[in-house]
């Protein structure tokens, strides 16, 4: 299925309905996803970013529909990762002589890649490619999210193709921002901004304001994943722009996990403490929940407590990769606490502690920590802990 978003410039991707886990397997899409790929047919036949290569022939099928793949003169290559870069191969394979655009550090990424001597153009921001009665515009976005990102900007029909920016791993049946439904777009669409996009806050605020310095108009935001931006086009950039403040919910995320039950007391403890002074929270098990969606909670509130039992000396595993986002992430704003179980030696709480304190997120409240099964004294201590979390959520 192709789409006309404007007379001569179609959508020709991918709808992947079946992808559950993308990056191999570190990122949950419990919806899906696209692969955008647009193709511009001016006096030069342009097509900006493909589609991961086991989508390739449904791709060239889709360029089939509207032109002979062998007549593509340009490609431009937003980003290497291969979500996007995929298929290049096989374009190539059909429209050998075809120029490949890509950013200076595309240069390097993308022949990291394949390998291959393409006929590449590297270009830098505010450089243009005239494609006939249109042009092409180059905005360099480093970090939004890898050094090579780019967006390309189409002049005279003023749609933006910012690549990840903006985008959601959403499989739907339309293609268009106002033709889904809105709530599962934006938790979507927070979901990829809180686990892909967060560590580089500084750079999305900046990147905005130099995107909209430069006074182009934008009448469509095509992102490489998920619904395209038409209706409103600039409400995800005001919305980019919020999330980048990262200025939480008065609210709390309690995560734990637990062998015997007792650390989960304490975690039940902790939100009953928060809940007698009006905090909202959540809890998750991290032994059996969705990481990624526990980050995506993660983002939106200020608070994060943390229990584990101790075990071997250290945390138990199953809280090791929340630790490691709660690191790479970067999340600012933040203030946590620890608690936990132990039985012999008790290192839990205060590794917990050093780690949020590495991280950047303040110990508000001293750690709890109850010997084998917490006593009724210990969850006393623990709705105590939850409001004094409570007291710094509501005067930070
Ligand atoms: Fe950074 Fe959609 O790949």
């Amino acid at each position: 299925m192709v789409t006309e978003l404007k007379k001569d410039v179609y959508w020709v991707g991918v709808v992947d309905w079946a992808l559950r886990q993308f990056h191999g397997h570190e990122l949950s899409t419990h919806r899906g996803s696209t692969y955008n790929s647009y193709l511009i047919m001016d006096e030069k036949v342009v097509l900006v970013d493909t589609v991961w290569a086991p989508f390739q022939n449904q791709l060239i099928d889709n360029i089939r529909g509207i032109v002979d793949p062998g007549k593509i003169d340009i490609i431009v290559a937003n980003h290497a990762e291969t979500d996007h870069s995929g298929s290049l191969p096989l374009i190539m394979k059909h429209a050998p002589n075809a120029t490949v655009i890509v950013s200076q550090k595309g240069l390097e990424s993308i022949e990291g890649h394949y390998h291959e001597p393409w006929n590449f153009k590297a270009v830098k921001t505010g450089d243009s490619v005239n494609i006939g009665k249109n042009n092409l515009v180059f905005v360099e976005a480093p970090m939004l999210h890898w050094p090579d990102s780019m967006f390309t900007y189409l002049t005279g029909k003023d749609i933006l193709m910012p690549n990840d920016a903006f985008g959601q791993h959403y499989a739907t049946a339309f293609r268009f921002n106002d033709q889904v439904n809105q709530e599962e777009l934006y938790e979507e669409a927070i979901k990829y901004y809180a686990n892909i996009l967060n560590p580089f806050n500084l750079l999305v605020s900046r990147k905005i304001k130099e995107v909209l310095s430069l006074n182009l108009a934008v009448d469509m935001i095509a992102p490489s994943h998920g619904v395209i931006w038409h209706n409103d086009p600039l409400q995800i950039v005001t919305k980019y722009q919020e999330w980048a403040e990262q200025k939480p919910d008065q609210s709390a995320v309690i995560i734990y996990d637990t062998m015997w039950e007792g650390t989960r007391k304490m975690a039940e403890a902790v939100g009953q403490g928060l809940a007698s002074e009006n905090i909202d929270y959540k809890v998750f098990h991290v032994g059996i929940s969705d990481r990624n969606d526990i980050v995506t909670e993660i983002f939106k509130t200020k608070a994060i407590i943390a229990g584990s039992p101790t075990f071997n000396q250290g945390l138990l595993p199953t809280m090791m990769p929340i630790m490691e986002d709660l690191r790479g992430l970067k999340f600012t704003n933040k203030i946590g606490a620890a608690f936990g179980t132990y039985g012999w030696s008790g290192e839990g709480v205060g590794i917990i502690e050093d780690h949020l304190t590495k991280c950047k997120i303040p110990v508000v409240a001293e750690g709890v920590k109850a010997k084998w099964q917490p006593r009724a004294d210990d969850l006393d201590k623990c709705r105590e802990l939850g409001k004094t979390v409570a007291g710094a959520i509501k005067s930070a």
